[in-house]
């Protein structure tokens, strides 16, 4: 439970959440961990906190530094709870305490927490010097919140992004340069797939302000703290927030009597047979989360159901709704399933398809059990149409 001293005066004070797993339905393997920085000097200023149940190993951490009772200063770059559950206790603490935070931070705090606290609202742009450090604001509106903001400390060329840049690791190393720099590249993209992928015109317009600035440090309120590979991490930002897609393709499926499952492999080898790198997803063994890692930069997504009681399977559902919140443009998809008798599930999967707007292909359907022919024909008409489509871009 030791601070850990990130440039002079600067300390990364936060919590580790080991067990964590589930993070509001992503599904979090590595865990995560709440960064919270602690600035010393005449003033001690507190920037994020923790969630509630990790309070007492922010407090021990800060009590290795100062006493905790002596923070005058909380910078609140977003309301959620992970990085203002410990307000109130730090506010019973510090009573005297200023809360530095962007105007909807404020009023995110106050709905939050009604409590009469101490509000000091800083706009778009502004800097203060606080401790002969200076501070630049800069408002990150919807990645993740409306509230959402970032604080440069201009002289130590420290960004803390808060959820930007952000992966849910948990670990006690803390800098990319000490731990596996693919699994941190691998958690980014997860953590982009379903926290900031519906924010890709918001992330786009931060990009040329951090190259501007240009820090030595990122320091996210989640996991690793980006030091050697910043330009790495960039660069991926880029290209996710544009929307790039690469030729590869994703199958996502649930199956009843495994007859939606056996298209599910004719389909795959139509795309093998065009030389399109494919990923099959069965729902009954893959999360969502993990699916819309694969999706963030899939050119095409095909969505098999089987039909039950005249609807989709319930899983498929899921991913679907997941799917739909998370907001993917311009891909090509399509639906395909076995069904009994109604074969309603194509319609409503194409009817979900159709509200991302993407281009959608025909949908393949067939009654009971695809015979071999039938599953040859499924490969061959998948495999023209994707040797078509390929060099179109959509
Ligand atoms: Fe890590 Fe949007 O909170």
């Amino acid at each position: 439970m030791l601070p850990i001293e990130i440039k002079k005066g600067v300390y990364w004070v936060g919590g580790i959440d080991w067990d964590l797993r589930n993070f509001h339905g992503y599904l979090t393997q590595r865990g995560s961990s709440y960064n919270a920085y602690l600035i010393t000097g005449e003033q001690n200023i507190l920037i994020d906190n923790v969630k509630p149940h990790l309070f007492e190993q922010l407090i021990t951490r800060i009590e290795k530094i100062i006493d905790p009772r002596k923070i005058d200063i909380l910078i609140q770059n977003h309301v959620e709870m992970d990085h203002s559950g410990s307000l109130p206790k730090l506010l019973e603490l510090n009573p005297k305490a200023m809360i530095i935070t962007s105007p909807n931070g404020e009023k995110g705090l106050k709905l939050h927490y009604k409590k009469e606290w101490k509000f000091q609202v800083v706009q778009n742009n502004e800097q203060l010097t606080l401790n002969n450090r200076v501070f630049h604001f800069l408002h990150t509106p919807m990645v993740h919140w409306p509230d959402n903001m970032v604080t440069y400390l201009t002289d130590d060329r420290i960004l803390f992004s808060n959820d930007a840049f952000g992966q849910h690791i948990s670990s006690s190393e803390r800098f990319d340069n000490e731990y596996p720099i693919d699994i941190v590249m691998e958690e980014a993209k997860k953590y982009y797939a379903n926290i900031v992928f519906p924010y890709g015109e918001q992330v786009k317009k931060i990009i040329p302000v951090v190259e501007d600035i240009n820090p030595d440090i990122i320091a996210p309120s989640h996991g690793i703290i980006w030091k050697k590979h910043i330009r790495a991490i960039l660069k991926e930002y880029k290209k996710w927030s544009a929307n790039e897609t690469v030729e590869k393709a994703i199958i996502v499926y649930d199956t009843m009597w495994k007859s939606t499952e056996l298209m599910a492999y004719a389909i795959m080898k139509g795309f093998e047979n065009a030389k399109v790198p494919v990923e099959m997803f069965n729902l009954q063994v893959n999360h969502i989360s993990d699916i819309m890692t694969s999706l963030l930069d899939s050119r095409y997504i095909c969505v098999g159901s089987s039909t039950l009681n005249s609807n989709i399977l319930p899983s498929v559902a899921a991913f679907l709704t997941y799917m739909k919140g998370l907001a993917p443009k311009n891909r090509h998809a399509f639906a395909f399933g076995s069904y009994g008798w109604g074969g309603q599930s194509i319609p409503i999967i194409e009817d979900e398809l159709k509200k991302l707007k993407f281009d959608l292909f025909p949908s393949i359907k067939e009654q009971y059990i695809p015979s071999e022919e039938t599953l040859d024909k499924i490969t061959v008409d998948i495999q023209k149409l994707i040797v078509i489509n390929k060099t179109k871009k959509c």
